[in-house]
């Protein structure tokens, strides 16, 4: 069966008892916030590439609770039992501002990092804990998710100016200087902008986002998790935007946004077969994401999974990001009866994938994917959820 998460209270009265606990009995936090993770339905490695994207913001959330103290002491703890690393991190503000260089423990540098990029100054000291239900390094932005979730934290202490879009960049910004991932904009910007019964079609050139209603009760988002994460992920992704730049620059282009199918042709003998791939990949994932937003419109779902199919094997053929367990993940749910679609999402080489399928379809599919899958998967069934926001603690 699917498994159960944590919802958002059950994760703020954990993240309470964890504050007493660490410290003291007397001492409560004054705010709560909370950030989403994100799936994305398809539209996958064009976010750098200036394209189109659809993603939805989870019911997976990293919650922060904690208040300013009358120092410059921050004390920052998180839940976390998938690290093997300290759980607790110090330090005092006063002095040149090196103590917020990236350095160990690793889930520390994304607070490090928001607090560097933080939009308004000067920043109190504060305590905080962290508490998620967002897998790491599953592929459905953990990272993402803690680096809002602070900045809307930081937020409570001492409000910037509110403007969402220069928070996503922000938060960006902390995941390239002190994350070490050169990523697109779509993870923060759906962390940030995601609304509940809505994924988001974010144009990421103008940086446009449009809500696309996807609330239909006859319909299920299936989020199948291989459990796996290959090494590669660090090394090939900067090297798959590089390829991209190198393909976009040979077309004479800004960006691969602004080539067509025929410009690529037309200087196919000007780019070697790897760039050429790379290129035809994000050209047409460009060009499905906008038809999958207009197929989701009219409520064609068989339409919509036929795409993310297509932008399935373009991962694993042309861009060559998936592996072996993501292809049996995707094979084994289009053998089942009431599937629309399947694909790998996120940055690939491990992580999950995403099902769309018909509702009394689901529980079948998990049994079928189970019994197929050659590793131990984990299913969530999930719907559109709410982007980044401030809690009650009442
Ligand atoms: C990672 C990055 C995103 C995006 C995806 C691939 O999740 O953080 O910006 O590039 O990979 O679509």
């Amino acid at each position: 069966m699917a498994s159960k998460f944590p919802t958002v209270s059950e994760l703020v009265s954990e993240a309470r008892r964890l504050y007493s606990q660490e410290f003291g009995q007397e001492e409560h936090p004054t705010v709560a916030v909370c950030a989403p993770g994100r799936v994305n339905l398809i539209g996958e490695h064009t976010d750098y590439n200036q394209g189109f994207v659809l993603p939805m913001a989870l019911p997976l959330v990293t919650v922060v609770v904690g208040g300013p103290t009358s120092d410059l002491e921050v004390t920052v703890v998180t839940n976390s039992e998938d690290v093997d690393e300290p759980r607790r991190m110090c330090f005092n503000m006063h002095g040149d501002g090196s103590q917020l260089s990236p350095g160990k423990p690793a889930w520390a540098n994304y607070v490090k990092g928001v607090m560097h990029h933080y939009r308004a100054r000067p920043l109190p000291g504060f305590r905080a804990v962290i508490a998620s239900s967002v897998p790491l390094g599953g592929g459905l932005s953990s990272s993402a998710s803690l680096e809002v979730a602070f900045y809307t934290f930081l937020q409570q202490l001492n409000p910037d100016d509110g403007d969402k879009v220069s928070k996503a960049l922000a938060c960006q910004q902390a995941e390239h200087t002190h994350g070490g991932v050169p990523c697109g904009i779509m993870d923060q910007f759906v962390s940030v902008l995601g609304r509940e019964g809505h994924a988001l079609l974010i144009d990421c050139r103008s940086l446009k986002a449009t809500l696309q209603p996807l609330e239909d009760p006859q319909l299920v988002i299936l989020i199948t998790n291989s459990n796996v994460k290959h090494s590669l992920t660090g090394s090939e992704y900067p090297t798959r935007r590089k390829q991209c730049e190198e393909a976009a620059s040979v077309l004479g282009k800004d960006s691969l946004r602004d080539a067509t199918m025929k410009d690529l042709e037309d200087k196919k003998d000007k780019l070697d077969d790897v760039t050429y791939r790379r290129a035809r990949h994000v050209i047409e994932e460009i060009e499905r994401t906008t038809q999958a937003a207009d197929a989701l419109k009219s409520r064609a779902y068989k339409e919509f999974g036929k795409l993310m199919v297509e932008s399935h094997n373009s991962l694993r053929d042309l861009y060559e990001v998936s592996c072996k367990e993501l292809d049996e993940l995707v094979a084994a749910a289009m053998e089942v009866e009431g599937v629309f679609g399947s694909r790998m999402t996120g940055g690939g080489f491990g992580g999950c994938t995403v099902t769309l399928l018909q509702a009394p379809a689901v529980d079948k599919a998990i049994l079928h994917i189970k019994e197929r899958y050659s590793g131990t998967p984990t299913f969530y069934v999930t719907s559109p959820s709410e982007g980044a926001r401030v809690l009650s603690l009442a």
